[in-house]
């Protein structure tokens, strides 16, 4: 069969093509940070360090690391390495505390963006022609906007519909028929809800493919959503300090984790707690370097996603494992360390027991108590639910080694994502008085 999508030349480098380009697109973006950003500037004489002085890739490891407090200490413009004028588009991401962080883009970088997203779609099974349903927010947020001008780009036919009024977001698949949709997997999940609280079999509806991130979710989920709706659902990674949507992407004849878009993109892993460089293989912290960014290049951002590199499979760029968590959604329950996923996992394998869950910490005493509520699938006997609580504690405490209260609730009872879902409720800290 022909494939009539455009393949992108970067898609079909060699490893040494590649490398080869890395090293010129690094030492370019180095020296564009350190002519053009006072901030890279300090950090490099600071750690006596010098463009040139990245020969090779490996290099890179001696040169200071950005974190998101260095891009929101330089609020709004400060890391923008081109006159102003030139700053076509600004996105920032909603920081749950404090200043929001602000990213600029120049004409070429919307274009990089727009073709690495339709590069990402393309990987997941998307068409040109496909109707293409984006769900994601438009706004600030860099995932409705990037998500429609890939798609626009691959040459298909976009619904803006945007996140929220969920029963509206249900008629309109219905009446337009896309093909495809790109969500967040919890509002997926919300959206599946509504459909059969409408009568309507997800199954029955016109959606083969789903571009699913902006957030963590576990293998158990993909099944859940891939046999509840008939579809194919694939990971796609991002973050607005380094671009947005679009950064790596899984393809969906392997599904084994997302192909980061090395070209544009160089991925480190890190020791969260010493900095150093892990080999490949090694889990730790993804840290990230543009390469071709021209209106905020970052150098060796620290995302604190965990994952690990792994080689390449169904394109020639190395693959990141599915993100097991970010470093700030650890919670530490009596010096144990736990993911929001490890509970999912959990939870999607208990039969009687839907995907919504929520984990809360509260603290008696001294003694941090955990609880987690997942709700009951519709229709389950109070007995299995008994049961099934005890076997998601039974399963945490093995699997994770520590003590939960668990509570299946009323299905619908807790509350739905409409975009990010917060999965935990941390009471914990003692409210000042
Ligand atoms: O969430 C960009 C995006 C939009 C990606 C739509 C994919 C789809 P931010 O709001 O800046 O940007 O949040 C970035 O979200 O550091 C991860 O912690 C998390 N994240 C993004 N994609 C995934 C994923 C967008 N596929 C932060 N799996 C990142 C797990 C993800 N976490």
């Amino acid at each position: 069969m022909t494939d009539p999508a455009p393949e992108d030349p970067g898609e079909r480098l060699t490893r040494g093509e590649l490398a080869a380009l890395q090293r010129e697109r690094l030492r370019a973006t180095l020296q564009h940070a350190y002519d053009n950003v006072p901030f890279h500037r300090r950090a490099f004489d600071a750690a006596g360090v010098r463009p040139r002085d990245c020969a090779t890739l490996s290099d890179l490891g001696r040169f200071p690391f950005t974190t998101k407090a260095d891009l929101r200490d330089h609020y709004p413009f400060g890391m923008f390495a081109v006159p102003e004028g030139r700053i076509r588009r600004i996105h920032a991401s909603s920081g749950t505390t404090g200043r929001p962080t602000v990213v600029g883009y120049t004409d070429r970088d919307l274009d990089t963006w727009a073709g690495l997203v339709a590069r990402s779609l393309r990987a997941a099974g998307v068409r040109p022609g496909d109707r293409v349903h984006v769900a994601y927010g438009y706004g600030l947020f860099t995932g409705g906007l990037g998500a429609h001008y890939g798609a626009e780009r691959l040459g298909c036919t976009v619904i803006p519909a945007s996140g929220g009024m969920t029963s509206r977001q249900v008629r309109l698949i219905q009446d337009f028929r896309p093909r495809v949709i790109m969500v967040t997997p919890s509002y997926l999940l919300t959206l599946l809800d509504e459909f059969e609280r409408q009568g309507v079999d997800p199954r029955s509806t016109s959606l083969r493919v789903a571009v699913l991130g902006a957030e963590p979710w576990t293998e158990g989920m993909r099944r859940e959503i891939e046999e509840r709706f008939a579809l194919d659902a694939c990971d796609i990674y991002g973050l607005s300090e380094v671009m947005g949507p679009g950064v790596a992407q899984e393809c969906v004849e392997t599904k084994d984790g997302p192909h980061l878009w090395e070209d544009h993109f160089y991925p480190e892993i890190v020791d969260p707690v010493t900095g150093e460089v892990l080999p490949d293989g090694e889990p730790g912290e993804l840290v990230l370097t543009s390469l071709t960014n021209e209106a905020m290049p970052v150098v060796r951002y620290r995302t604190r996603d965990l994952t690990r590199l792994l080689p390449g499979t169904a394109r020639v760029f190395r693959r990141m494992e599915r993100i097991t968590g970010r470093s700030d959604d650890l919670v530490i329950v009596r010096g144990v360390n736990l993911f929001p996923s490890q509970v999912e996992e959990i939870v999607l394998h208990v039969p009687g027991v839907a995907p919504h869950f929520q984990l809360r910490l509260t603290r008696e005493g001294r003694l941090d108590r955990l609880t987690v509520r997942a709700e009951s699938r519709p229709g389950t006997p109070p007995e299995r639910r008994a049961e099934a609580a005890g076997e998601i504690a039974r399963r945490i405490k093995d699997d994770v080694g520590v003590t939960a209260a668990v509570e299946i609730v009323e299905p619908g009872s807790l509350e739905r994502s409409v975009g990010k879902i917060k999965r935990v409720v941390d009471l914990r800290e003692t409210p000042a008085t």
